[in-house]
Parts: C-alpha cells; sequence; structure tokens
C-alpha cells in the first residue's frame, strides 16, 4: 500500500473511531483489555506490512481506549479533542514541522506568535508576556520555576549560570497544603528537597488562608492555584500576591485548567488579582479541548525566560522570543497551532461559552445527585463535582459499577480524609442530556447497592 492510501486507511479508521464515540463503552471491558496482550510481540527481524500495523493499532487498540474524545467520559479533567485542533493536527502530521524558530519552520514561528498573543488577550494576562508551549502544565511549571529559581538568585547578586547552585543564596517556595503533585515533582527534579518547602495551610474550600501564610521574602517562590484539582477553587489572588509583591517574591500560578474561567465573564472574578503573579501555567488539553502535548508555561519577565532557556548554538541561532529560546525543548512539534486552531474558531464567545456550558452541567450534576441522596462535597465554583455515597465501600462499589456499566467513567479521590469521587466537565460534546443519563444511572446504582 503506497503512502496515501496508508493514510487515507488511517484517517478513514480514525473517522470511524470519532463517528462511534457516543456509543462506544466509556471504558474497555475485560474482553477488550485481554487483547491488548497482542502487542506484546518480539520485535519483528524483518519489518510487518505497514497495513497490518495500522489495522493491529485500530483492531486492537481502539476498543482498548478510554473514550476521553466521548461525551461522557468525566475523569480527570481530560476534555474531548474540538474538531478544528484534531483536524488542524492533521495539517500538522503531514508538514512534520521541527518548531523551534522561524528558521525551521516560518509557519509554525508565525502561528505560534499569533497564538500566544490570543492566549494572553483571551487569559488578560501582561501582553508583554514570554509565552512557551510546552508538552503539560507538568514541564512548563518545571520550565517556569527555574526560572524563577534563576531571576530569584540573580536579584541576590548570584550568578546561577557561572555559581551553580552550591553555596547559593537559599531560595525558599511556600506551596499550598493541597499543591498539585506535578509542581511538587517539579520542584524535586528541581533539586528543591523538603527542607526547602513550606506548605501554607488551606480552608474547606482548598485555598489558602491568606494571614496563615507563612513568612515569605525576596528568596521565595510562592505558588498559588487558579482551579484546585478536586474542588475547583481559587486562591484569594489579591491578598495573596499583594503580600508577596511587598516583600519582592515571586508568584507562580498552577491554572492547568482553572485559568481558562478567565475567558468566561461570570467566573472571570474567581481569578481576580491573578495577573499580578510572576508565570503561570495551563493546558490546552484539558479545557480548551486541544490535543494532548499541548500546554503553555507564561512569565511576565521575558527576558528572564530567554536568558535562563536560551540553547543558540553556532549552527542554530535565532532570536530570544524563538520557542527553542523560551522552553526546555529544542526539536519540538508544532503543538501551539491546535492551540491556535482552537481559539480562532472558537473566538473570544466560543471558549466563554465552552466554560459557562461545562460549569452549567456541573450544576446541573450537583442538583441532580444532591437531589438523589449523594453526599456532595465541593461548592462547585467550577467545573468540578465531589460526591460519595454513604461508607467508603459503598462509594468505592458505585464507582466501579459505574465504570462496568460502560456508560460513563470517573475517578476516585480522596477530600479532607473522605473517599469521594470526582467528575470534572471539560468536554465540548457532553450535552444536558449526557448529564441527566449519568444521574439516572449513578441514582440506579445507589438504590441496588443501598439494597445489598
Ligand atoms: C491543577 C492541576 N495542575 C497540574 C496538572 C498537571 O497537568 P499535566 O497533566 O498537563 O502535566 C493537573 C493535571 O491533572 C492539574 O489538574
Amino acid at each position: 500500500m503506497n503512502e496515501l492510501d496508508l493514510l487515507n486507511e488511517a484517517d478513514s479508521r480514525g473517522r470511524r473511531y470519532v463517528a462511534s464515540v457516543g456509543e462506544r463503552r466509556v471504558y474497555p471491558d475485560a474482553h477488550s483489555l485481554a487483547k491488548l496482550s497482542q502487542f506484546n510481540e518480539a520485535l519483528p527481524e524483518i519489518g510487518a506490512k505497514a497495513i497490518d500495523t495500522l489495522t493491529l493499532l485500530d483492531e486492537v487498540g481502539s476498543d482498548a481506549t478510554s473514550v476521553s474524545n466521548g461525551p461522557r467520559y468525566f475523569g480527570f479533567v481530560i476534555g474531548a479533542v474540538l474538531p478544528v485542533a484534531a483536524a488542524a493536527e492533521r495539517m500538522v502530521l503531514a508538514w512534520d514541522q521541527c518548531a523551534s524558530s522561524f528558521q525551521n519552520s516560518p509557519v509554525a514561528d508565525v502561528i505560534e506568535r499569533r497564538a500566544a498573543h490570543w492566549i494572553l488577550d483571551i487569559l488578560d494576562l501582561p501582553r508583554e508576556s514570554a509565552v512557551n508551549f510546552g508538552t503539560s502544565a507538568s514541564t512548563c511549571a518545571l520550565g517556569c520555576l527555574s526560572v524563577a529559581r534563576r531571576e530569584l538568585l540573580k536579584r541576590q547578586d548570584w550568578n546561577l549560570d557561572t555559581q551553580g547552585l552550591a553555596g547559593a543564596p537559599e531560595i525558599r517556595v511556600v506551596l499550598p497544603q493541597n499543591v498539585h503533585v506535578t509542581v511538587k515533582k517539579a520542584l524535586r527534579v528541581l533539586g528543591f528537597g523538603e527542607r526547602d518547602i513550606s506548605f501554607a495551610p488551606v480552608d474547606q474550600y482548598g485555598r489558602i488562608e491568606p494571614e496563615k501564610l507563612p513568612r515569605i521574602d525576596s528568596r521565595t517562590i510562592l505558588c498559588l492555584q487558579a482551579g484546585e484539582v478536586n474542588t475547583g477553587e481559587f486562591d484569594l489572588f489579591e491578598p495573596l500576591i499583594k503580600q508577596a509583591k511587598n516583600v519582592n517574591a515571586w508568584v507562580h500560578v498552577d491554572g492547568a485548567f482553572g485559568l481558562w474561567a478567565r475567558a468566561n465573564g461570570r467566573t472571570r472574578c474567581l481569578t481576580d488579582g491573578v495577573e499580578q503573579a510572576d508565570s503561570w501555567t495551563t493546558d490546552g488539553h484539558k479545557w480548551l479541548n486541544t490535543p494532548y502535548d499541548t500546554a503553555v508555561g507564561i512569565c511576565r519577565h521575558a527576558t528572564a525566560v530567554s536568558e535562563a532557556m536560551n540553547s543558540d548554538a553556532v549552527y542554530s541561532t535565532s532570536s530570544d522570543d524563538s520557542q527553542k529560546n523560551l522552553g526546555l525543548e529544542f526539536s519540538r512539534r508544532a503543538r501551539g497551532i491546535s492551540m491556535w486552531a482552537a481559539l480562532r474558531t472558537l473566538g473570544r464567545a466560543g471558549v466563554a461559552d465552552l466554560v459557562e456550558h461545562n460549569c452549567g452541567q456541573a450544576q446541573r450534576l450537583k442538583d441532580g445527585l444532591e437531589s438523589a441522596g449523594f453526599t456532595i462535597h465541593n461548592r462547585v465554583v467550577l467545573n468540578q463535582v465531589l460526591v460519595s455515597l454513604g461508607s467508603e465501600l459503598q462509594t468505592n462499589m458505585l464507582r466501579e459499577a459505574a465504570e462496568a456499566s460502560g456508560e460513563i467513567w470517573f475517578g476516585p479521590t480522596v477530600w479532607q480524609g473522605k473517599t469521594v469521587f470526582r467528575l470534572s466537565l471539560s468536554s465540548w460534546r457532553t450535552t444536558e442530556g449526557d448529564i441527566d443519563r449519568a444521574i439516572k444511572l449513578l441514582t440506579d446504582l445507589r438504590t441496588s447497592i443501598l439494597k445489598t
């Protein structure tokens, strides 16, 4: 089969999959999972036919997907993928660009600059900020936090590049008690130990209590949250960032999904003051519904970013604001193009609608489940709903039964010491009918679990 026929075949298989996402089991059954053993082959000595590889991928692989690209996947703030973002991704694959600089890919450079501009516009963050398209909120946090440390050291007349870390002024980090695990991981990778970190107590909603903030100074990185992973709550940015600015501390905001609340008029107030921070991370692949590996690290101190991230070499020099001089990667795919496509096609109003639509669905789910007798554990200010049923055992039984039904999927979590499950609304595909179906299913399962 020639290249174009193979791509056509992949496309028609992909189209069939997408057409079926509303009917597929949301989580694979035991039979489909068992079939995955077909991938446990030895490395072929002589390559297989390309069409056979594609057929195996589809015929065994497709049935073993979590249908996160469908309407009733409520796990992990994953979101589906917008048609235009998926379509743009196909073009990007055809182009196979290395999006490190204008020299490597004029088109990727120009489009990603536009996407960066629009992201600052729609999130209303300082327009002079550097924007790096990274693979995830995790790697973007790693980048931002490394820039933060280097810059705070520079302000202490310590040159990290020439002097290294040994003997450097101590940089401390203050984290919310319930900080996302990936921020802790980024700090660990950067060499921050537990003794370098203080935890700020949080209130019943999961927000730092400003009056209980540990001591901060000009050698402190303070991390805040726009969208706590369980409750979807927001730190009180205005008082917290004011305290940080008073002592010249660096403020980094993890807004992996919650920063998009800023793009919707009704929820924007949850983020008031966040624009005063120094750096922010957010994902496209969560609430903007772009394909995976699409995130941004944003930093108002563009020079600090390009100094920290410069990777010019004799064979590869480019401007300070080229992507390779703003982020961790040298060679990289043009991931910003799917964000550009999503923003261009949704427009400001479409992004606001997406956020509003999912927040309304979260309320509908909360109300329906509450009336059915479930306990709701959060205020539902955004798109997250924390739910339990009676005992821990019953809550787990219900979640497992929901997964086994194949109709919906969501994951477990622990909130304030209690086992609950977490439903996240972040897909453009989800309709009110899907919410009602979820409420009915959970209500029926509840009734049968309570009878046992
Ligand atoms: C609040 C929060 N921060 C950070 C992350 C990490 O994002 P990513 O999976 O893109 O690395 C997540 C992902 O679940 C999250 O919900």
